[in-house]
């Protein structure tokens, strides 16, 4: 596992940015495993950008979500459908029909599981995941005691991830349960990015990285990954060494 770790929060989404346009300038046809919530908007935001003026085609690349509410229509503004396009599918030329999000509404969610792995696999599998992490180690929606081998299949939120996530999206209510890849679906990519800021997210980063392999902290099962890189802002990375603050970063990152 490496570490990267950078002054700033922006300073870290323009170098995850950097490597994802890498990714996508190496093989134009890769296959992208893509993440919500607030910390990759800033990656997002750069990807529209190196598109935008830098020309970073997106014409050939396929993308997986990682996740999905159940029972919130793909229209609905709080749903992950509606994320992506918002922050990053319209403002790049992404072909659509190889944008794939998982039905939350579909009627067999069972079902609708398979068809998504069976996807991933016919596409050659994932190329590059994106993750972030929650504040009790989930990734994707696989909360503390998933499977360390888990398909993508339906899961039940904590209602520490529900509250957090209706706080931060600013809205009334969101349902208990998902439809998410689960650590074994996550595991298969061939490179994982898993990006983290916020003081917030300190302690997990740390148990993460730094604690034993357990399925009650699922990020950290990443440590047993050929090539799982975590960018991190200098507040997420504030447990990793003492006094690590007083630590002057060169050039914009560090390697722990
Ligand atoms: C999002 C996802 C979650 C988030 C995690 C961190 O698709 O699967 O695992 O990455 O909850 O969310 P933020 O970035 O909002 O702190």
């Amino acid at each position: 596992m490496k570490i990267l770790i950078y002054p700033n929060y922006e300073q870290m989404s323009v170098a995850a940015a950097r490597f994802v346009a890498d990714c996508i300038l190496d093989k134009p046809r890769c296959v992208l495993g893509l993440a919500t919530g607030e910390t990759p908007i800033g990656l997002y935001a750069e990807l529209a950008r190196l598109h935008h003026e830098e020309g970073l085609d997106f014409s050939g690349v396929t993308t997986f979500n990682l996740d999905e509410y159940c029972d919130l229509p793909k229209e609905d503004s709080r749903s992950f459908h509606s994320f992506m396009w918002r922050h990053l599918f319209s403002h790049v030329n992404v072909d659509p029909r190889k944008v794939h999000t998982l039905k939350g509404t579909a009627p067999d969610l069972e079902e609708e599981c398979r068809r998504y792995e069976s996807l991933i696999k016919d596409t050659g599998g994932i190329d590059l995941q994106v993750l972030g992490i929650g504040v009790n180690g989930h990734i994707g929606f696989n909360e503390p005691g998933s499977p360390p081998d888990g398909r993508t299949r339906v899961v039940t939120l904590t209602a520490q991830t529900v509250e957090i996530n209706r706080a931060k999206e600013k809205v009334e209510s969101l349902p208990g349960r998902a439809v998410s890849m689960g650590i074994g679906t996550i595991m298969d990519a061939k490179q994982i990015l898993l990006l983290a800021a916020g003081r917030s997210k300190a302690d997990i980063v740390h148990r993460a990285t730094r604690g034993p392999v357990t399925p009650s902290v699922p990020a950290s099962i990443l440590q047993n990954h050929a090539n799982a890189l975590f960018m991190l802002d200098l507040e997420a990375a504030s447990l990793l060494e003492t006094g690590f603050l007083n630590t002057p970063c060169a050039a914009g990152e560090c390697t722990v």
